[in-house]
């Protein structure tokens, strides 16, 4: 592996191994991250890299792009077929640049938004103020209810018919629970605002019919292609046709210039993977997986954001274990697993320290890992937290992480 990375450049080809390796022997939770097929990662390491292709496939300002135009058209197709969506443009370089697209197509520099706060699991596109989103827009936050932890639909109309924002923004980065389309599209209704969804987190279990779409609820849908999907990292726009133009528009040349093709392409390659019925059975099991791994935790006295999971994710505040969520990320490296730490609703800690961690199952669902390995890994999780003074167990509990991940082999041949 990396024979012509090593000849040219063995600093690089290095860490390339290295990385290999890390992946290979730490249980990944990430919730956003993933292990791509090797048929997405050789289509990015493709001639394709070379190509410009300015525009869209049949209207290009370059030669030359008969193959490409092709691979895009491909990818168009299948993305439309994949979430039923009546257009679909596969261009933006990432999930943030997607959300941009979206945005400007839609409105202008001081209009107002109102999406979920960063601090109740939103993302940062959603409006915060340090984020283009928050710089160009008028950004308004709903939250989750102090009681059940999830979104307070009342509360979110009350703001909406205060405030009218021209848009309602769906979607998150470390929210457990279904959402309710429906009730966002009629608060949108009363108020003439337009729907955007980012599934960038469910977007996997969307492809999987595991959740319901978001698709023929809203104006527009955006997505990454790099989490529960799968895919290469990027991002992707959904929309009805008559919105279609205004997003192609934005996305080039209002955003961004040439498209990176071999994403393009690989993208094609990911919405292929994401329509054979192997996929569905991952996107089930990446949920069954987040749920027993809630039991195994929940049984250990660990607070849940919301009680649960209907996704692939948890939030865990772990502040009733006399913990920071930062010092429950390093804990957790320390005995070989891999996640974030996270804030959660109505968080006292900053951002940098915060009182969560968000647990994901993605990773180790592609690596085969089953409810068995979820309640292995819950006691592994809860070891740590009680024996955090204690090294010899740590190193015992690392080494037991060692062994799942070489019971469950990544890239196996690479
Ligand atoms: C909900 C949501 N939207 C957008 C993004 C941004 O994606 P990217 O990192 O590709 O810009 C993320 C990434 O974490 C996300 O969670």
């Amino acid at each position: 592996m990396y024979d012509q990375v090593r000849k040219t450049d063995p600093a690089i080809a290095e860490l390339l191994e290295l990385e290999l390796g890390r992946q290979r022997s730490q249980l990944e939770m990430i919730a956003s991250e993933n292990f791509t097929s090797r048929a997405v990662m050789e289509t990015m390491g493709s001639t394709l890299t070379n190509k410009y292709a300015e525009g869209y496939p049949g209207k290009r300002y370059y030669g030359g792009c008969v193959h490409v135009d092709e691979a895009e058209r491909l990818a168009k197709r299948r993305a439309m077929e994949l979430f039923g969506a009546e257009r679909a443009n596969v261009q933006p370089h990432s999930g943030s640049t997607a959300n941009m697209t979206a945005y400007l197509a839609f409105l202008k520099p001081g209009d107002k938004i109102l999406g979920l706060s960063l601090s109740h699991g939103g993302h940062l596109t959603h409006g915060h103020p340090v984020n283009f989103s928050g710089l160009l827009f008028e950004a308004l936050h709903y939250e989750v209810s102090p009681e059940t932890e999830t979104i307070d639909y009342d509360k979110l109309r009350d703001q909406a018919l205060a405030e009218r924002p021209r848009m309602i923004v769906g979607g998150a980065s470390a929210y457990p629970r279904f959402w309710e389309y429906e009730k966002l599209r009629s608060i949108a209704d009363e108020i003439d605002a337009i729907l955007m969804f980012d599934m960038a987190h469910i977007a996997g279990l969307v492809a999987g019919g595991v959740h319901a779409s978001p698709v023929p609820h809203c104006d527009v849908v955006t997505t990454t292609t790099h989490k529960t999907l799968r895919g290469p990292r990027g991002g992707l726009v959904l929309s009805r046709k008559e919105h279609f133009k205004a997003i192609n528009k934005m996305n080039f040349p209002g955003i961004q210039g040439g498209p990176l093709m071999h994403v393009v392409a690989a993208k094609a390659v990911c919405f292929h993977e994401c329509m054979q019925d192997e996929f569905k059975t991952y996107a089930q099991a990446m949920v069954d997986n987040a749920k027993a791994l809630g039991e195994g935790l929940l049984a250990k006295g660990f607070h849940l954001v919301s009680g649960g999971t209907d996704n692939h994710l948890l939030l865990v505040n772990v502040s009733n274990k006399g913990l920071t969520g930062k010092a429950m990320e390093e804990l957790l490296e320390h005995v070989g697993i891999t996640c974030n730490k996270n804030t959660v609703p109505f968080d006292q800690e900053s951002p940098f320290v915060t009182s969560g961690v968000r647990l994901g199952t993605p990773a180790l669902t592609t690596r085969g890992m089953g409810v068995a390995q979820m309640g292995q890994i819950a006691n592994i999780i809860d070891g740590a937290v009680q024996n955090r003074e204690n090294e010899d167990a740590l190193n015992k509990l690392r080494t037991e992480a060692e062994e799942l991940c070489r019971e469950f082999p990544l890239y196996p041949g690479m």
